[in-house]
């Protein structure tokens, strides 16, 4: 059997409706950068450790294929990943895999590597799956790979908020300004429906991250007539690293760190920002809906 057949038996088998309708109330956080290295899955797992603090009920989803830093911090070996759903009519409930306090995190496998390719079948699929996250989940973290690959493209283009994490060394603002721009010429971007927030990590100042802000913010608005918003800072902190050599994360490591801290603050922000922000009721499977329909 090959395995659009076992996709056609897991649909067949589960009576999935052509166009399910989901209620959705789950809170979807894309992290991305324009290059690799510069704090996103660290940022993903230490704002889930920081938002369940805060009472929230999390779920990174890895969407990192090949580094498995989520698990890898979470010290988690995973029996299962998307794969697992989209091929042997596994529920999400079997996927999700619980890291430290709680938070859930499902790994991408290679699942993500056919995105693009997903037949009609597999996207109603997915999306009836997904849309069990939003009982399990007030938000979803998804950590994206690095850099300007198509699917990664999609995440971000479909998503309702995105953080952007960019350093101030000059090739990390470069490259996310190429992010940025090659975002903008995607035909499913719609910048009035997607706030993105820089989180200027490893600064060595408060005026080092407003700095690297006011430049970014700055071409955003002259060169492609949009609009970034602040999140706010990661302060470089040795802590940081050295909890990461120990597989750990630095928020459970080190709670009263800099870095733990200021995770601790942003968290803080984006709660702030929860009522303000008119996608964020989007959801789930809103923003699955988007992200594969042709
Ligand atoms: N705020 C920080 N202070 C010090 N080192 C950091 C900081 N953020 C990230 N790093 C270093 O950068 C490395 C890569 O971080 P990671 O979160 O895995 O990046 P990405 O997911 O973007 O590839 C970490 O292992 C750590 O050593
Ligand atoms: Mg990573």
């Amino acid at each position: 059997m090959d395995q659009a057949q076992q996709l056609r038996n897991v649909v067949k088998e589960k009576n999935i409706k052509k166009n399910p309708k989901i209620a959705s109330d789950a809170r979807v956080l894309t992290i991305t950068s324009g290059k690799g290295g510069v704090g996103k899955s660290n940022l993903a797992v230490n704002l889930a450790i920081q938002l369940r603090k805060f009472g929230k009920r999390v779920i990174i989803f890895d969407a990192d294929i090949g580094l498995a830093n989520v698990e890898v911090m979470f010290g988690t070996n995973p029996n299962y990943n998307l794969n697992d759903m989209i091929y042997k009519g596994k529920s999400l409930k079997d996927i999700v895999s619980e890291g430290p306090m709680g938070v859930g995190f499902i790994s991408g496998g290679s699942g993500i590597a056919g995105l693009n390719n997903l037949t009609a079948e597999q996207i109603n699929l997915l999306l009836h799956n997904f849309s069990e996250l939003d009982e399990l989940a007030d938000v979803i973290i998804i950590d994206t790979g690095a850099g300007i690959s198509d699917s990664v493209l999609k995440f971000v283009a479909n998503s309702p908020e995105v953080l952007l994490v960019t350093t101030p060394e000059p090739s990390s603002i470069t490259d996310s300004y190429s992010l940025l721009k090659v975002l903008y010429q995607q035909p499913d971007f719609r910048p009035e429906q997607t706030k993105i927030q820089l989180v200027a990590n490893k600064v060595l100042s408060v005026a080092d991250g407003d700095a690297l802000y006011d430049k970014l913010q700055l071409v955003v608005s002259k060169f492609l007539g949009g609009k970034l918003d602040y999140l706010g800072i990661v302060p470089m902190d040795m802590t940081l690293e050295r909890a990461v050599r120990k597989q750990k994360v630095v928020s459970l490591e080190a709670p009263t760190s800099n870095a733990a801290r200021a995770y601790g603050i942003l968290a803080d922000n984006l709660m702030h920002h929860e009522h303000k922000t008119l996608m964020m009721k989007k959801g789930i499977s809103q923003f699955f809906s988007n992200l594969f329909s042709k």
